[in-house]
């Protein structure tokens, strides 16, 4: 790969966007406010990284980091990204994304909602279990032996086979947690959310941010998966 787009500069959508200038791979990335309000991050970021619009963001190289408040994904143009490899941050808080009653029913999941609003693209759910925070305390070069795992799911096992393969170039390896109706095994509240990259993951969670981060292998990362339980979605307070 040797350009990722980028839609979303807030906290996941920088903190990729700075793996993939480190890993050598150039950057156009986009926000809601156009361009020019990004002038600082793209300086921050080198001269791998290009401001542009949420098009320019969405065409751009091999595939499309989509991290944006679930709310907004109704605001991108549903042809926009058809046939791109998309990896989708997004994860579903009511308080701030009001109740939607498909999720909080469990009829599915919030990355095939995403593919409802986004029909063709190519979705692969990925970087919603972590918190941004912890992205480059954990990333790893290749072969260091305290890399991490992230887990991905996704219908199109060629996007879900591209989308690994970026990640692991920007630092991490990745666990196969199935189709997009599988992921709900790594979303908020599931045994395989934000708290398994701590080193103590029984932490209140308002003290997760001052939480030591501990490398989580695959197979670590296959287990909490593996016995991860459907939270009650209506249930969530958050
Ligand atoms: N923060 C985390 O640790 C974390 C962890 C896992 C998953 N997630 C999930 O990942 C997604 C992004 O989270 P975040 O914390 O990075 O969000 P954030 O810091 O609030 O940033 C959101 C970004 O989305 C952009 N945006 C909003 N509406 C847009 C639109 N219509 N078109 C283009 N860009 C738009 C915003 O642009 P403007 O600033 O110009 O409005 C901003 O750059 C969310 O779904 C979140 O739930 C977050």
């Amino acid at each position: 790969m040797s350009t990722l787009g980028i839609i979303g500069s807030g906290q996941i959508g920088s903190a990729v966007a700075r793996l993939a200038v480190a890993a050598d791979i150039d950057v156009v990335i986009a926000n809601s406010r156009g361009p020019q309000s990004l002038a600082a991050l793209v300086e921050e970021l080198g001269s791998r990284a290009t401001a542009g619009t949420v098009k320019q963001a969405a065409h751009a190289g091999e595939a499309t980091l989509l991290s944006i408040p679930l709310t907004a994904y109704s605001s991108v143009p549903a042809d926009l990204l058809r046939g791109r490899t998309v990896l989708d941050t997004g994860n579903y808080y009511p308080f701030r994304d009001g109740r939607i009653a498909e999720l909080d029913s469990e009829k599915v999941t919030t990355t095939e909602l995403a593919q409802q609003l986004l029909p063709g693209a190519l979705l692969v759910k990925a970087f919603n279990n972590i918190l941004a925070h912890h992205i480059p305390q954990l990333a790893r070069h290749t072969r260091a032996p305290d890399r991490s795992a992230l887990p991905i799911a996704g219908d199109d096992p060629g996007a879900k086979a591209r989308a690994a393969q970026l990640i692991e170039r920007l630092g991490f390896d990745t666990v196969d947690a199935g189709t997009l109706s599988e992921s709900w095994r790594f979303e908020p509240e599931s045994g395989a959310y934000i708290q398994i990259y701590l080193n103590d993951p029984d932490v209140p969670v308002e003290r997760i941010l001052q939480t030591p981060t501990a490398p989580l292998p695959a197979d670590k990362l296959r287990a909490a998966l593996q016995a991860s339980q459907r939270v009650k979605v209506a249930e969530r307070t958050f």
